[in-house]
């Protein structure tokens, strides 16, 4: 289906969007979707709001999932369903389904929407590495942001736009990973992105999103030393940007380096710039089996993490990447030897909450 295919179904009679509100299959989403209208005001005043990735599919699929979404959740995040890999299939299609899905379901409930992610090395379709030149690397990357973000004004009011730009041991701000904006465009495709996505919703807040800054050792401390300086570069070009996402995947077993973290967390906060934690999660495979016990090493880390950033900043959200350990992205990478499953989020199997989610709402009271 071509954009302009998409777009005539969408606004002339919503077909699109109906089409996606059948995937949940309810009596209750029968409203076709309408993004340009503003979100109500979100409940809690008084607390940090709380969201977790999400997917499209168990959200159709799995009623009780879907219930526990909305009973906890303030805002959500597509976990892949706004990635190029799910939008751009091919270079000349868009497939908005999926996260119209999410978006529509989110509008329903009430809930914000964040999106995640438009400019990362990773989960880009393979079309992409034919991008040739400069040109044609800032003409793609600035027409997607276009598009999605155009398409999501007033319905998304805050973005990923970078993800995780630094290599995993950067030696300076420079060291960018090396994705197909990078390779074309250099250390500009961040200017680019972010630019492109201000110029098309001002309202939007511009978060760049990184991993691996909150631990003890020679290779985290490099990372908050490159992306202090990466931040400060960006900063010094008059480069539009909001905040900084911390994606907080913990591993219980790594100590978390408060001093190193609340160094950069006041950096973070003289230039201005708010702070999330986007993806936090545990990562519970190294982890012994026995459950009590895990679940209190995997609450004590994050324990200690949210008190190490709640004392220097006061995040503008927490979002765990997954809300029920029904649907985590961790054993995709880190499989347990044991074969037990892993639990790394505030929500077990089941559905019933574990000593994560009673720390998480401890650090979700303003003070
Ligand atoms: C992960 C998803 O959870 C997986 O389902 C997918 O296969 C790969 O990506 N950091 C990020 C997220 O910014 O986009 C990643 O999400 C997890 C790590």
């Amino acid at each position: 289906m071509s954009i302009k295919a998409y777009s005539r179904r969408h606004f002339l009679a919503g077909t699109a969007s109906a089409a996606a509100l059948t995937v949940f299959g309810t009596g209750e989403l029968s409203g076709v979707s309408a993004f340009a209208t503003p979100l109500e005001p979100s409940p809690g005043a008084n607390l940090i709001p709380y969201g977790a990735a999400v997917r499209s599919d168990a959200l159709a699929a799995d009623p009780s999932y879907r219930a526990a979404v909305i009973a906890n959740c303030q805002l959500v995040v597509p976990e892949s369903e706004l990635k190029w890999l799910e939008l751009r299939p091919t270079r000349d299609e868009y497939r908005f389904e999926k996260a119209d899905a999410i978006v529509d379901f989110a509008r329903q409930n009430g809930i914000e929407v964040r999106g995640h992610t438009l400019a990362w090395y990773g989960a880009l379709p393979k079309w992409t590495e034919s991008i040739a030149t400069r040109a044609e690397a800032e003409r793609e990357l600035i027409d997607h942001i276009e598009t999605v973000v155009s398409r999501y004004k007033g319905a998304i009011p805050s973005w990923d736009v970078i993800n995780e730009p630094l290599v995993d041991w950067p030696e300076s701000a420079g060291s960018l990973r090396p994705s197909i904006w990078a390779k074309r465009l250099g250390t500009d495709y961040l200017r680019i992105a972010l630019e492109t996505t201000a110029a098309v919703d001002s309202d939007a807040r511009l978060v760049l999103n990184e991993y691996d800054v909150e631990f003890a050792g020679p290779r985290f401390a490099a990372r908050r030393k490159a992306l202090i300086e990466l931040l400060r570069s960006l900063r010094d070009r008059d480069v539009p940007l909001h905040a900084v996402g911390l994606q907080a995947h913990l591993f219980a077993d790594r100590g978390i380096d408060r001093d190193g973290l609340q160094s950069l967390l006041s950096q973070i906060k003289a230039l201005d710039l708010d702070v999330w934690v986007t993806e936090l999660d545990v990562i519970d495979y190294e982890l012994p089996g026995k459950i009590g016990e895990r679940d209190a090493l995997v609450a004590g880390v994050a324990s200690r993490f949210l008190e190490a950033v709640c004392e220097v900043v006061q995040p503008k959200a927490i979002l765990t990447w997954g809300l029920s350990d029904r649907y985590t992205w961790v054993p995709i990478y880190f499989k347990r030897r044991d074969g037990m499953p892993n639990r790394p989020l505030p929500l077990d199997a089941e559905l019933k909450r574990k000593p994560l989610f009673d720390v998480i709402e401890q650090f979700r009271h303003k003070v």
